[in-house]
C-alpha cells in the first residue's frame, strides 16, 4: 500500500517547491495585475527540465513518476494557478497523448521541443456548442488526397495564442457519432489557423485563454494522432491525464491558502490577541488543513495506478471533484480569516479565490465527475472499464489482480 514518499519523490518536492518560491512567488501579482503571460517564466521552466517531467529520456524527459509529477504541480499550483495552467496543459493534454498516440516520427518531432518549451502545446477539444457534451463537436475534418481540410471554432482554450502546436478534435462524419471523430496536430502557423484570447476573465489573469478559429486549414494525413475514428478515445485520454492536473492544482491552491491564512491569522490583532487564538479561525484552518492532506492523498492514489499503467478514469475524477470543490471552500475561508482585507487585491486572498473557482468547470465540471462517478457506483457504466466498479475492500483483498496492492 502506497503510503510514503521515497527519496526521489522528496527530492523532486523539494526542488519544485525552491523554483516555486524563488522563481515564480516573486512575479505573480506584477503578470497577474497586468493579465500578461510571462514568457521569460515559460522560457525558464523550459530550461528547468520542468516541461518534460514525466516524458522518457529519450524524448528528452526526466522519466520522473506521477507521484513526483503530483507535487511539481501541486508547488507550482501553491504559488500560482496561471503557471500551473500552462505547465499542466504543456504535459498532461499535449505531451502525454503524443506519447500514448503518437507515431515515432511525431514524438521525436514533437516531444524533445515540448520538452524544453521551445515549442508550447494547447489542446482543442471545446466548441461553443460542445462543452461538457464533447461529443458533439461541429469542427469537420474533410479528406482531399493527401490532406485533410478543418474547419471549426473551439473556445476556452488554455495556451490558445501562445501555442506552436495544438491537437485539434474533428469530426469526419457526423453519421458515426464518436466513432467518426480524429484528432490531429496542427501546427499554429498554418494558414487559416488564428486564435484570440478571450479578456476580461474572473481569475487566471495571466494564463492564456483563448478562441481558436479553423479557415481551410489543410494538415497532411501523418499529423493524425491516433487513427482515424480515435478522436474521441484521444480526447478522453487527454481529460483522464489533465483532470489530475487539475485536481494537483487544487492541492496546491488548498495548501497556499493554508499558508497565507495561517501566517495572517498569527500576525493579526483582534480584542487584543492574535485572531488565530480564537477558536472560529481555529476551526476554518483545521477544515482547509484536513481537505489539504484528503485531496493529496485522492491525487497520489490516482497517481500510484498511473504509474501501474492501470486504467485510473474513477480515481481520477475522485481526486478532481474532491481536490476542486475543496479548493472552493479554502479559499473562501482564507478570505474569510482576512475579513476586510481579504476583499482587497493588496492582499493574495483575492487572488486565489478568483484563481480558485475555474478549477470545478475546465476539463469537466463537478457535474461531469459525478455523472461518471454516480453511473461507476451505480454499476451503470463503469468508469475504469471491466475492471470497475471496485470497491476498496475487492482493491486491498486482491479481487482483482491487476489492483492487487494498489489502494
Ligand atoms: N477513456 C477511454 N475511453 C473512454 C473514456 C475514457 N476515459 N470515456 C469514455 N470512453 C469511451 C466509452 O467507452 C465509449 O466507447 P464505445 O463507444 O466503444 O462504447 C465512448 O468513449 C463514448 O463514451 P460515452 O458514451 O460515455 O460518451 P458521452 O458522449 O456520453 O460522454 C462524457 C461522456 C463523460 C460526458 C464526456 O463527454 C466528457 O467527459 N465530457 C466533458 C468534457 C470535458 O471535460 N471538457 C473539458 C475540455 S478541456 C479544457 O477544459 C480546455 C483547457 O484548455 C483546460
Amino acid at each position: 500500500m502506497f503510503l510514503e514518499l521515497n527519496e526521489e519523490q522528496r527530492e523532486i518536492w523539494r526542488w519544485a517547491k525552491e523554483f516555486a518560491d524563488r522563481e515564480i512567488a516573486p512575479q505573480v501579482e506584477e503578470f497577474d495585475r497586468k493579465a500578461t503571460f510571462n514568457h521569460d517564466l515559460c522560457k525558464k521552466i523550459g530550461q528547468q527540465g520542468f516541461f518534460g517531467a514525466i516524458l522518457p529520456e529519450k524524448y528528452g524527459g526526466q522519466a520522473i513518476d506521477y507521484v513526483a509529477y503530483a507535487l511539481m504541480t501541486e508547488e507550482i499550483a501553491r504559488v500560482c494557478s496561471s503557471t500551473r495552467t500552462l505547465f499542466s496543459v504543456q504535459i498532461s493534454l499535449v505531451e502525454m497523448p503524443i506519447l500514448k498516440y503518437g507515431t515515432e516520427a511525431q514524438k521525436e518531432q514533437y516531444l524533445p521541443k515540448l520538452a524544453t518549451g521551445e515549442l508550447i502545446g494547447c489542446f482543442g477539444l471545446t466548441e461553443p456548442n460542445a462543452g461538457s457534451d464533447a461529443g458533439n463537436q461541429q469542427t469537420t475534418a474533410v479528406a482531399d488526397g493527401d490532406h485533410y481540410i478543418l474547419n471549426g471554432q473551439k473556445t476556452w482554450i488554455s495556451n490558445g495564442s501562445i501555442a506552436d502546436v495544438a491537437i485539434i478534435i474533428a469530426q469526419t462524419d457526423k453519421s458515426k457519432g464518436h466513432k467518426g471523430m480524429v484528432a490531429f496536430l496542427v501546427d499554429t502557423n498554418t494558414d487559416g489557423f488564428s486564435a484570440r484570447p478571450i479578456a476580461p476573465k474572473l481569475g487566471l489573469w495571466s494564463s492564456d485563454t483563448s478562441e481558436l478559429f479553423l479557415e481551410n486549414v489543410k494538415v497532411h494525413k501523418d499529423q493524425m494522432l491516433g487513427e482515424m475514428g480515435d478522436g474521441f478515445k484521444v480526447a478522453m485520454y487527454c481529460l483522464d491525464q489533465g483532470r489530475f492536473s487539475v485536481a494537483c492544482g487544487g492541492v496546491g491552491v488548498m495548501q497556499g491558502c493554508l499558508d497565507i491564512a495561517t501566517n495572517y491569522a498569527m500576525e493579526r490583532q483582534a480584542f487584543d490577541q492574535k485572531i488565530g487564538e480564537f477558536q472560529q479561525i481555529q476551526h476554518m484552518v483545521a477544515d482547509i488543513s484536513c481537505d489539504t492532506e484528503a485531496g493529496r492523498f485522492l491525487t497520489f492514489r490516482a497517481a500510484h495506478l498511473k504509474n501501474k499503467g492501470v486504467r485510473n478514469t474513477r480515481e481520477t475524477c475522485m481526486a478532481k471533484l474532491f481536490c476542486t470543490e475543496a479548493a472552493q471552500k479554502a479559499a473562501y475561508n482564507a478570505l474569510q480569516i482576512f475579513g476586510g482585507y481579504g476583499f482587497s487585491e493588496e492582499y493574495p486572498a483575492a487572488r486565489y479565490y478568483r484563481d480558485a473557482r475555474v478549477l470545478t468547470l475546465y476539463e469537466g465540471t463537478s457535474q461531469i465527475q459525478r455523472l461518471i462517478l454516480g453511473q461507476d457506483a451505480l454499476g451503470i457504466r463503469p468508469a475504469n472499464g471491466k475492471v470497475s466498479p471496485t470497491t476498496t475492500f475487492d482493491r486491498l483483498c486482491g479481487n482483482y489482480p491487476e489492483l492487487a496492492g494498489v489502494s
